[in-house]
């Protein structure tokens, strides 16, 4: 039996590992490394719970500081592990520090890299995503795209043995978890009806470690004509408090939520605001319009089919962008596949499906 060693740490990938992880470990050893790098009880146990998501077998505990020296620490200590579990398969997911930590360990030991949500691109390294993202592709052996755009970038890059397009782990979470969605106490419990809000998240660097940038995104965000509900990243949070930025009298600040809440909270939404990845593709499967806060996307295709406009952080822009968008009913093609997401990455890490039809 193959064993599998999963690198985990930040919310979106506990979200993505869920239904990969239950797929893979019918028929492999999986085991769990948690970086530690989203610790609150509210941005990691919560996951793990709600979604069946097994407990870690080896937690690091490293988090927060500058990234160097984050993903660093990381490094060591996952090469310790992937020592003493002597791994066929690495696997690791998106795009954030624990990504690159888990890719370079595994890469320095000669052990295959498997990327999921391969060949993404914002073409700014001024992220750290960015770099985080092309770094590990290159050093990937099984390069899991979620769609055609993503495989050709690749292309473009050079790299075109190992890629599969397998679609959108995320829409997988989502398909298996919307119905029990449905049983989450909000929007109800903030005294808000369905289609009389907003939905907001905002916890990209980019916007948040600077001051201008974000006050300019609370002056949009206090112009809407609708409550904005915003669960707000530790990260925000601290940088509000900082540059004693206080959000207007209609944004209603609370913690961050679950899986199921988050779903309830956008799929209820007259339209939802975002900086995050993985909120932009979920209001485009739960069918809400999305503005987004930043100033390029990697999820292109949500932009092309008019769900999602990129709006950065001019209050007039995001004024205007939700005003035209709030209501948007357009075509809705799949996007990033069907949902099988978890079997196909399975099946070709697994060795089950020929490289042909995984592509
Ligand atoms: C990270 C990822 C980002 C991803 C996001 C998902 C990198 C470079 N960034 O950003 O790509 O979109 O996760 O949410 O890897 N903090 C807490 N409690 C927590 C988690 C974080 O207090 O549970 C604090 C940290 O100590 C740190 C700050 O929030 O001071 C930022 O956390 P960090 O993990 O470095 O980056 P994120 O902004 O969460
Ligand atoms: N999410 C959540 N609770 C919240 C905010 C987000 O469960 O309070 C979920 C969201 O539904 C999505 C994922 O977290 O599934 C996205 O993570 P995030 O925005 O932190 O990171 P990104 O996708 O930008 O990397």
């Amino acid at each position: 039996m193959r064993t599998i060693v999963t690198v985990v740490g930040a919310r979106p990938q506990f979200i993505k590992a869920a239904p990969l992880s239950a797929a893979l470990r019918a028929r492999a050893r999986e085991v769990l490394v948690h970086t530690g790098q989203h610790f609150d009880p509210g941005m990691s146990d919560v996951f793990f719970t709600e979604l069946g998501l097994p407990r870690p077998d080896h937690h690091l505990g490293i988090s927060g500081g500058p990234h160097g020296r984050q993903t660093g620490a990381m490094l060591a200590a996952i090469e310790e592990v992937l020592e003493s579990e002597r791994p066929d398969i690495a696997l690791v997911y998106g795009d954030t520090n624990s990504t690159l930590a888990g890719a370079l360990a595994a890469a320095k030991l000669h052990i295959p890299i498997a990327h999921v949500e391969a060949g993404l691109r914002s073409f700014n390294r001024a992220m750290p995503e960015d770099v985080n993202r092309v770094l590990t592709d290159h050093v990937s052996t099984w390069l899991l795209a979620p769609s055609e755009a993503s495989r050709l970038q690749l292309e473009r890059e050079g790299i075109t043995r190992g890629v599969h397009v397998v679609g959108d782990i995320m829409y997988d979470a989502i398909l298996r978890h919307r119905e029990r969605a449905a049983a989450s106490p909000f929007p109800a419990a903030l005294g808000l009806e369905p289609g009389r809000y907003y939905l907001c998240t905002i916890h990209r660097a980019e916007n948040t470690d600077d001051p201008a940038r974000l006050r300019r995104l609370f002056t949009g965000l206090a112009r809407l004509d609708r409550p904005v509900v915003l669960p707000l990243h530790p990260r925000t949070r601290g940088r509000l408090a900082e540059f004693g930025i206080e959000p207007g009298a209609g944004v209603r600040t609370i913690d961050p939520v679950g899986y199921l809440d988050m779903l309830r909270l956008q799929q209820a939404s007259a339209c939802v605001l975002t900086d995050s990845g993985g909120v932009q593709k979920e209001a485009y499967y739960l069918e809400v319009p999305c503005v987004t806060l930043r100033d390029e996307t990697e999820w292109t295709e949500t932009v092309e089919t008019g769900w999602n406009r990129l709006a950065g952080t001019d209050p007039d822009a995001i004024e205007a962008a939700v005003r035209g968008l709030a209501g948007y009913r357009g075509a809705r093609p799949p996007l990033y596949g069907r949902g099988d997401s978890a079997r196909r990455i399975a099946g070709v890490l697994l060795g089950e499906i020929p490289a042909r039809e995984a592509a």
